[in-house]
């Protein structure tokens, strides 16, 4: 049963699959990723000079992705597993942001910053991963104004869409993913947590239980991942 992981075991397992998991987005995503990672930027704070919080930010492509944006002056990304975070490092050292990022291994139940600290939290493909509710985190962490952005796979409304979406979850993912990764595993969770995590209007009313306003909901090629956006008041 690989749904009721420990934290332990998710960062295991993401460890596990650390050296490939950059190249195994790509292809498994058709480079799509990028684009999504892309389009959430463009939905940071009508200001410059933000304080940044990228949670579950593991190799660091979305938060270099954000720092691209001229935004940003200072920025944290945190992460439970230490192989996900050496990769990050090395491509935050190698970029021209090296000065503006710390990186710290911590989990996002348990966020070692005090509260307000941050104009934006961000968090891509993690929320679904962190065994527990971090969105509570997440609004302390937030300045008053400040804004959450989830990006997050979910599941198309249109049947025919969902149809082939869950073959491809189903038996192509965790076949090509186990190829690239030599962790079939990692991707037969993937495709699990997908189908059973709450999204659209669903994840909204969570956001909402926390006292986020202004909520959206955008849903990205067909609904197969949605960017949520939400702010303190
Ligand atoms: C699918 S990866 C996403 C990485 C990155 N945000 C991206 O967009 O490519 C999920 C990440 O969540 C991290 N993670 C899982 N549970 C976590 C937790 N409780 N606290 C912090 N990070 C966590 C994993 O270690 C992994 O690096």
């Amino acid at each position: 049963m690989l749904l009721n992981m420990t934290q332990e075991q998710v960062s295991h397992m993401f460890n596990a699959i650390a050296k490939r998991y950059d190249r195994g987005n790509r292809i498994l995503s058709f480079g799509i990723d990028q684009k999504w990672r892309k389009l959430l930027t463009q939905h940071l704070p009508n200001k410059n000079d933000l304080r940044l919080l990228d949670l579950a930010t593991g190799t660091c492509d979305q938060l270099l992705t954000l720092m691209e944006t001229e935004k940003i002056t200072e920025a944290i990304g945190i992460d439970l597993a230490e192989e996900m975070l050496a990769i990050g490092k090395k491509k935050v050292a190698a970029s021209s942001y090296a000065d503006q990022i710390e990186l710290k291994c911590a989990s996002a139940l348990e966020i070692p910053a005090p509260d307000a600290s941050f104009d934006c939290v961000t968090i891509s493909f993690g929320i679904r991963n962190v065994q527990g509710n971090c969105l509570k985190e997440i609004f302390r962490l937030l300045s008053p104004g400040g804004r959450a952005l989830i990006l997050e796979f979910s599941l198309p409304e249109n049947r025919i869409v969902r149809f082939l979406h869950l073959l491809y979850l189903r038996k192509i993912l965790p076949t090509i993913g186990g190829w690239i990764s030599k962790e079939k595993s990692a991707y037969r969770y993937l495709n699990q947590t997908i189908e059973t995590y709450p999204y659209g209007k669903a994840f909204l009313s969570l956001m909402e239980k926390e006292g986020f306003v202004n909520l959206k909901a955008l849903p990205l090629t067909f609904g197969v991942a949605t960017l949520y956006i939400g702010d303190k008041p």
